[in-house]
């Protein structure tokens, strides 16, 4: 290995919309884990809010088995949460690494609106397994006084405003079960680059002001547990169409941006690491990879550019942005994948 390159373990992204099944013109198993690969991560968490959700024991048994055959790296799956399937919920446990409840508006079908729903599942969902909710505003607050009610692990995903962060916060020091994740287009857009992306820098929750970003950034070597893309494909023509979808991809670019930032010494190399590697694998109980681990060149400059993507869509609200951190090998259950863009699959594909 040269010099100027350095070894990270295989990295996992706790939110990630594969968009299998039913959006496979967005993205596939195949394309979203080789943007994965591409990015660093070796471990990918599927979001349930496919078409159909994955809400049922034969949705989930369909992706895990199709997962099996198309997917480059791991990939683990959330249950969904919706009002008519709670009874599936205590088996779907079984072979999740946790439920995702959407408690506020978002992209899809999933949406649990009634404190009759919310408190079925935390009755439902067995203790010690997480719950990540997507929940915005005040309703981080309904997340935290639910994990207190059930004594339930609450993951809280894309936190994006000062109070959300500075209200977890004081959860974690009562020493709530309370954990949560920022993601990179909350630490690096803020609402003035909303504008200037339009609707390529959409997402909910959507990007926030100066203020909201400096406060995720206080608490990162603190509050924030995890850094999760919540990599949202959709493509350029529903994206610049009419009723364009929330949502940005986010695999290939994480780690060049966060690399980017230890250079400017806004972040350590072993915090990175903790947030992308192992508090995911501790907080979701990941198993193991063993012989796995990615190179990284994290000295050259360069361009984050559309051209180089491996995810489906094909774009990024980054493009453009000089970085440096380029995955330059993954080293996959002791295999060479991944080498300069090129992908060398293991055998079942
Ligand atoms: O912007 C978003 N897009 N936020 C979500 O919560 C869902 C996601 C999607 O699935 O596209
Ligand atoms: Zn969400
Ligand atoms: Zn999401």
């Amino acid at each position: 290995m040269p010099d100027t390159f350095t070894r990270l373990p295989g990295l996992a992204d706790v939110h990630v919309h594969l968009r299998v099944p039913g959006g496979a013109h967005k993205e596939d198993f195949f394309t979203g884990t080789a943007a994965a690969i591409a990015g660093g991560f070796t471990t990918v968490l599927a979001m349930p809010n496919t078409t159909p959700p994955i809400v049922t024991r034969e949705a989930l048994h369909a992706v895990q088995q199709q997962a099996k055959v198309e997917a480059l790296c791991d990939v683990h799956f959330y249950a969904g949460a919706s009002p008519g399937h709670l009874d599936e919920l205590p088996i779907l446990a079984q072979n999740t690494v946790g439920l995702k409840l959407y408690a506020d508006q978002t992209y899809g079908p999933l949406r649990v609106e009634k404190l009759s729903t919310l408190l079925a599942c935390f009755q439902r969902w067995p203790r010690g397994k997480p719950i990540a909710m997507h929940a915005e505003g005040r309703t981080v607050a309904v997340g935290i006084g639910l994990a207190t009610a059930f004594d339930q692990h609450v993951h809280i995903c894309h936190v994006s405003r000062k109070d959300e962060i500075s209200l977890i916060a004081a959860a974690k020091a009562r020493g709530l079960p309370i954990t949560c994740e920022v993601t990179p287009h909350h630490l690096f857009l803020t609402e003035a680059d909303a504008a200037r992306l339009g609707p390529l820098g959409d997402m909910h929750p959507r990007l926030a002001t100066q203020a909201d970003v400096d406060a995720l950034w206080a608490h990162i070597h603190t509050t924030i547990d995890c850094i999760a893309t919540d990599h949202a494909p959709h493509t350029l023509a529903e994206k610049n169409g009419s009723d364009a979808p929330p949502g940005v991809p986010g695999l290939e670019t994480a780690l060049p941006l966060l690399l980017t930032a230890v250079a400017e010494g806004r972040l350590s190399q072993e915090q990175l690491i903790a947030l992308l590697a192992y508090n995911p694998r501790r907080i979701f109980g990941l198993p193991e990879q063993p012989e796995t681990w990615i190179e990284v060149d994290t000295q050259t400059p360069y361009i984050l550019s559309n051209a180089e993507l491996h995810t489906k869509c094909g774009w990024s609200p980054f493009s453009g942005m000089k970085v440096r951190g380029k995955v330059r090998c993954v080293y996959f259950r002791g295999h060479l994948l991944f080498q300069d863009g090129i992908f060398h699959p293991m055998d079942h594909l």
